[in-house]
């Protein structure tokens, strides 16, 4: 007797069908040729500055953001990784955003971490994050946790730029979370304390009298200690990546890297979700390797190309782009470069599911 196709085994009545259909239920077999599609249909792609640039400048011309509701009062351009159609990647979501002289980003909450990293900045431009006013300099990094009261603030007489980096896709897409979010009742928040309160909290020295109880901010719970408002200074961060360069060997694949850590614990990462590296190249290519955690990077300055799989992404100053997971990647610099590298394992090392490896030749 002829073996049945297994096709036919599986072939359902037109009620039955219908009847998943109306209840948007699809059959495991079905289903399971999609399973990890999302992830691994992400492109590996680049945002040149000059296109990102060019778009927020139509943004600028078209749209009267001072006339807007507070919630949509942000000037901001999103590269999208077109298998994902909402983000750059499945878990990391980049904006670049822009502040004109004397506007502000009006104050508010939210669920999702976020952080500043400045591409144009001046001393006048602010981040207000928990009362405090936070200078945005050149390459300067600020966090604005969850939860925590921010907004943006020109008093400069210069556009300010810079990328808005959060974990919204994982919150939105992910784990199928609302953002929680608030708007503040002031588009600017009251500044309640002076520069550097947050540096004598969570800097070298610290109250000898406290601890943080790592109680998590707002309507959340969870045992990782929160990460607090923090202003990474690019000063002490290069010259701390030039001592690496100056003393240490360069890790294979990533070149002399430094992390940003959680000033609460002192250790990676930044925030639960997200990890976060300057990376400073200069011994010509890189390793090739892969990993499962998805890379997005910032050209901080130089140039060079990252090869991903068989594409070569040719990136110059203030340029974005992405290593999607499984891809085999090494970086190649045109002399001396830095990078900053923005990763997704902290989610995978949270569950024991991070994995890298070399190709083998
Ligand atoms: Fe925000
Ligand atoms: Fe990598």
């Amino acid at each position: 007797m002829a073996q049945q196709d297994p096709e036919e085994l599986l072939e359902m009545s037109t009620e039955t069908r219908e009847l998943l259909e109306e209840n948007n239920l699809r059959p495991l077999w079905e289903v399971e040729d999609d399973f990890g599609n999302t992830f691994g249909d992400m492109e590996p792609d680049i945002w040149k500055w000059e296109d990102i640039q060019a778009s927020i400048d139509g943004i600028e011309s078209d749209v009267p953001i001072a006339d807007l509701p507070p919630g949509f009062q942000r000037r901001v351009a999103v590269p999208i990784n077109t298998a994902l159609g909402n983000a750059i990647s499945n878990t990391i979501y980049v904006g670049v955003q822009t502040v004109s002289p004397g506007e502000t980003a009006p104050s508010h909450r939210h669920g999702a971490n976020a952080l500043r990293y400045t591409i144009n900045g001046n001393e006048d431009m602010k981040t207000v994050v928990a009362g405090e006013e936070f200078p945005m300099e050149d390459n300067d990094l600020v966090t604005t946790p969850q939860w925590e009261w921010h907004d943006h603030v020109n008093d400069s007489d210069e556009t300010a730029a810079w990328l808005d980096v959060l974990d919204l896709p994982l919150v939105l897409d992910s784990l199928n979370r609302k953002n929680v979010f608030e708007n503040h009742e002031l588009e600017r928040q009251p500044v309640t304390k002076t520069q550097g309160y947050w540096d004598s909290q969570y800097g070298r020295g610290r109250p000898a009298d406290e601890k943080s109880d790592g109680s998590i901010p707002g309507p959340f719970e969870g045992n990782r200690e929160p990460t607090p408002p923090y202003r990474f200074g690019w000063d002490e961060m290069e010259e701390s990546l030039r001592q690496r360069a100056e003393n240490d060997d360069p890790d294979p694949h990533d070149g002399y890297s430094l992390a940003y850590v959680n000033p609460a614990t002192g250790q990676e990462p930044l925030f639960p979700t997200m990890s976060f590296r300057a990376q400073l190249l200069n011994e010509g290519p890189t390793d090739p390797h892969f990993h499962n955690a998805v890379e997005v990077y910032f050209v901080i300055e130089g140039e060079g190309a990252t090869h991903v799989g068989d594409e070569a992404l040719e990136w110059s100053q203030w340029d974005i782009f992405v290593v999607p997971p499984d891809e085999i990647h090494h970086h190649e610099p045109d002399g001396e470069a830095i990078l900053l590298g923005m990763t997704d394992r902290p989610v995978f090392e949270a569950f024991n599911f991070y994995a890298e490896a070399e190709p083998s030749s």
